[in-house]
């Protein structure tokens, strides 16, 4: 076996993208539209592990098949600088051969390697420069630019600068496109409204659980490639487990072919052992960073909603806390934000990562 059919970690693109059928395709409608199609800037907004990442990688990969040139990099203060490294290196195909990468120039935005797109000696210092730069030089080899920007906040100076330079691209009829990803509260914050109204423009869509179906037939298939035979209520076990969360879908497939070892015939025993295995390593990887950054507030608001079994009553959970129903809305739209609970039917909040709701009540 060349590759681990299964690799349970973050940011890395799949062996397949289980599921994400119409949202690949819905992704390439704007590239497929003419210069200036409002489907070319979209914000993918989705808990963690719900496979944000792994969808713009997917998506890059197949907006360079049709010729265009991507580069991909998440929001930081180095966010431009890699964006511009990224399409550079990505364009250096579409490029006349002979022109040649000029390593090791630091330039004004901090350039390790930096590809002359111009003949002139020192390009324009600023991004929305250098982007014009290489965006009329791929326009001169016919080609096209695609920008992914990952884990994108509306609180993000860099995120302000690529929007107003991405809106005068398509102000001047460039073949570009843009396609960003983030939690759920990405354009919901209200703490730079330049970011907000280039946020707020883009085709928003929501990135929510694959079909257990889906899943169901890539685990049927994965093992069938793998010479290993698997009862029906095995499999469909296994698939439910994940609740149609592409990151357990990895990591259960990852630990049932870790217990099944050379065993031609996956049991019962190891599909139980891979699910536990998996729920447990969701503490590590998923609830640690996610529970992290909340407040005590926000922390009391989930252990509030422990002991319900199913969705919990605004009304109720205030009542608990000893809050107000104003502070209790507020912890609710900051939770919510954060990918951590959902809205679950009037007044109602459900825990939103997948058991989560046994986690809090000690199950886990
Ligand atoms: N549709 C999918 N089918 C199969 N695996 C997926 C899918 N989407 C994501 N994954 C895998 O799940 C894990 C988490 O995905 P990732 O894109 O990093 O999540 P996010 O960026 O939303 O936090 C990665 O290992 C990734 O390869
Ligand atoms: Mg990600």
């Amino acid at each position: 076996m060349d590759r681990a059919p299964f690799r349970p970690s973050f940011g890395n693109r799949p062996d397949r993208l289980v599921g994400r059928d119409s949202e690949a395709a819905g992704s390439l409608k704007g590239l497929d539209g003419p210069v200036g199609h409002p489907g070319r800037a979209t914000i993918c907004l989705g808990r963690r592990g719900m496979g944000k990442t792994a969808l713009l990688l997917e998506f890059a990969e197949l907006a360079r098949r049709r010729g265009f040139v991507a580069a991909k990099a998440s929001a930081s203060p180095a966010l431009l600088a890699e964006l511009l490294e990224g399409l550079a290196r990505d364009g250096a195909r579409w490029l006349p051969k002979g022109r040649k990468l000029t390593g090791g120039s630091a330039g004004a935005l901090g350039f390790s390697v930096g590809l002359e797109f111009d003949a002139q000696e020192a390009g324009p210092a600023t991004f929305r420069g250098r982007l014009t730069d290489i965006s009329q030089a791929l326009d001169k080899a016919g080609q096209g630019l695609v920008l992914l920007v990952d884990e994108v906040t509306a609180n993000s100076p860099q995120v302000a600068e690529l929007g107003a330079a991405y809106q005068e691209l398509v102000g001047e009829g460039r073949n570009v496109a843009i396609a960003m990803a983030g939690l759920p509260g990405a354009v919901s914050a209200v703490l730079n409204d330049k970011v907000l109204t280039f946020l707020n423009r883009a085709a928003k869509f929501q990135l929510s659980e694959v079909p257990v179906a889906d899943v169901m037939v890539h685990y049927s298939q994965t093992l069938k490639s793998l010479g290993k035979t698997i009862a029906e209520a095995d499999l469909a076990r296994a698939a439910e487990a994940t609740r149609g969360y592409p990151y357990l879908l990895q990591l259960v497939g990852y630990y049932l072919l870790e217990y099944v070892g050379e065993d031609p015939a996956v049991g019962g025993a190891a599909v139980d052992l891979a699910i536990a295995t998996a729920r447990k390593a969701l503490g590590d990887s998923v609830f640690k960073p996610a529970l992290h950054p909340l407040s005590a507030l926000d922390r009391r608001f989930l252990e509030a909603m422990a002991c319900d079994q199913g969705p919990s009553r605004m009304a109720v959970l205030a009542g608990r806390l000893g809050v107000s129903a104003a502070s209790a809305q507020q912890t609710r739209a900051r939770l919510i934000a954060a990918g951590v609970i959902a809205a679950a039917g009037r007044g109602q909040v459900a825990p939103a990562l997948p058991y989560l709701a046994e986690r809090l009540r000690g199950e886990l």
